[in-house]
């Protein structure tokens, strides 16, 4: 088989890691990839994943067994739909993606399945927003794709207010805020394969989404992550199939507009049960960098099965193996806000394995520079230890990470600890 994966940052990096080990693959192509992809693929630096056009016209001329669409831009591009009946496609249309590019189609959609998700309303500009009739703040969202930067979560009233306004002044045209019950509980990252409307639960991983240690400081793409989550394991993730994932799949079969790729449910656990904080279209980052190395079996098989409707291959390739997987971004100087790129990083070649376990490192904004390599990104790398259980799989992480030489780099020193403490 011959796949391409479409993307630059480190989730797509673990995705080409992860196909090329599986038999069945010849070769694994990236477009474009990073600095650090070659080690796994062959890159297509000149070809723009967000181009349905020119991804079109690749594909046709190289003749890909299978496509894997990594991020949300590529999806929202409608990328899936441009390579119809070119090559089987793992990623949804542009009408099936919109559960993640439209916070309020995703509401829709919810609402209509019967999922359980906090309640809200739609603003359709700064006058609409009646904050007296909230008891508590409510979460404040853009309805665009604002790249991790489009939900406040205020303190106060008057917070949510400056909120609302400061949104709807970077508001694209005709773009809506929305406002939403504030839900309270431990937050974690669920998965499955989606085929139309059959449902492959896969895993679930935490993300740490704040800067800062003890989550603090403003929030990121995502700090770092690990799975699995013993809090939430398969058990949880089959009532999750069952109570989210099917619904969901089920009312868009039905609306006319078919899902085919991973489905990522951000979960809030309440005291009520689990809550739907959002549906995106694509597998997370940094949660893929963990799970897709946890895979057993044939990751291709599953997604090409995902990508021609084909429920056995879907369902029978692929499995979360034993032991744990920690990773740990580490991020350039100015991240989040005003990255700084063009610095030199090292100690990030892809690493091996001693007595803490495997060291394993996806690369995101680094190019190569001469010999080496340097920034290009707010996220730099993720180094991910994998080993038999979560306190030694964060050892080889943090190991990797003390062998990182980057000029103003900033980590986390706390990813899974609250699992090894617990
Ligand atoms: P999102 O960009 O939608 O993933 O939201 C970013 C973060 O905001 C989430 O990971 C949550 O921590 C928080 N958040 C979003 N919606 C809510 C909500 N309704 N209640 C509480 N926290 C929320
Ligand atoms: N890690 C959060 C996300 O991928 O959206």
């Amino acid at each position: 088989m011959e796949v391409l994966v479409l993307g630059a940052g480190a989730r797509e990096h673990a995705l080409a890691w992860r196909l090329a080990r599986d038999e069945g693959v010849r070769r694994v192509r990236i477009a474009p990839g990073n600095g650090g992809t070659p080690a796994c693929a062959g890159t297509v630096p000149e070809l723009d994943p967000t181009d349905p056009a020119a991804v079109a016209r690749h594909v046709s001329r190289e003749r890909y067994d299978l496509v894997v669409i990594g991020p949300d831009a590529v999806v929202a591009a409608g990328v899936a739909d441009a390579l119809e009946g070119i090559a089987p496609t793992f990623g949804p249309t542009r009408a099936a993606g919109r559960v993640e590019w439209s916070k309020a189609f995703c509401k829709e959609v919810l609402r209509r399945a019967g999922v359980a998700t906090a309640a809200s309303v739609s603003l359709r500009g700064p006058g609409d927003a009646d904050l007296g009739a909230w008891e508590r703040p409510p979460v404040v969202k853009a309805d665009w794709l604002a790249a991790g930067k489009g939900v406040v979560v205020p303190e106060t009233h008057d917070e949510a207010a400056a909120a609302v306004r400061d949104l709807f002044a970077s508001a694209p045209d005709g773009g809506t805020v929305l406002l939403e019950e504030c839900l309270v509980g431990r937050e974690v990252s669920a998965f499955a394969l989606v085929a139309d409307e059959h449902v492959v639960p896969l895993g679930a991983a935490v993300d740490h989404k704040r800067l800062r240690d003890g989550d603090a400081g403003p929030n990121t793409g995502g700090m770092g992550a690990y799975a699995p989550v013993p809090w939430f394991g398969m058990p949880e993730l089959e009532a999750a199939a069952e109570a989210i994932f099917a619904p969901v799949a089920w009312r868009l079969a039905r609306d006319g507009t078919p899902y085919r790729g991973v489905l990522y449910a951000g979960l809030m656990l309440t005291d009520a049960g689990p809550m739907v904080l959002e549906l995106n279209a694509r597998f997370g980052d940094p949660e893929a960098q963990v799970l897709l190395p946890l895979l057993d079996g044939d990751l291709s098989a599953a997604l090409l099965g995902v990508a021609t409707g084909d429920r056995g291959a879907a369902e029978g390739s692929v499995t979360l193996g034993a032991g744990a997987a920690v990773g740990v971004v580490v991020a350039s100087e100015g991240y989040p806000d005003a990255p700084v790129r063009g610095r030199a990083i090292g100690g990030v070649e892809p690493a091996g394995a001693d007595d803490d376990g495997e060291l394993l490192c996806f690369h995101a904004g680094t190019r190569r520079s001469g010999s080496g390599y340097e920034t290009s990104g707010g996220r730099a790398v993720t180094m991910v230890g994998r080993a038999a259980d979560i306190a030694a799989a964060r050892n080889a992480a943090y190991r990797g990470v003390a062998g990182v030489e980057l000029a103003g780099g900033q980590h986390r020193s706390d990813i899974g600890l609250q699992e090894v403490e617990a």
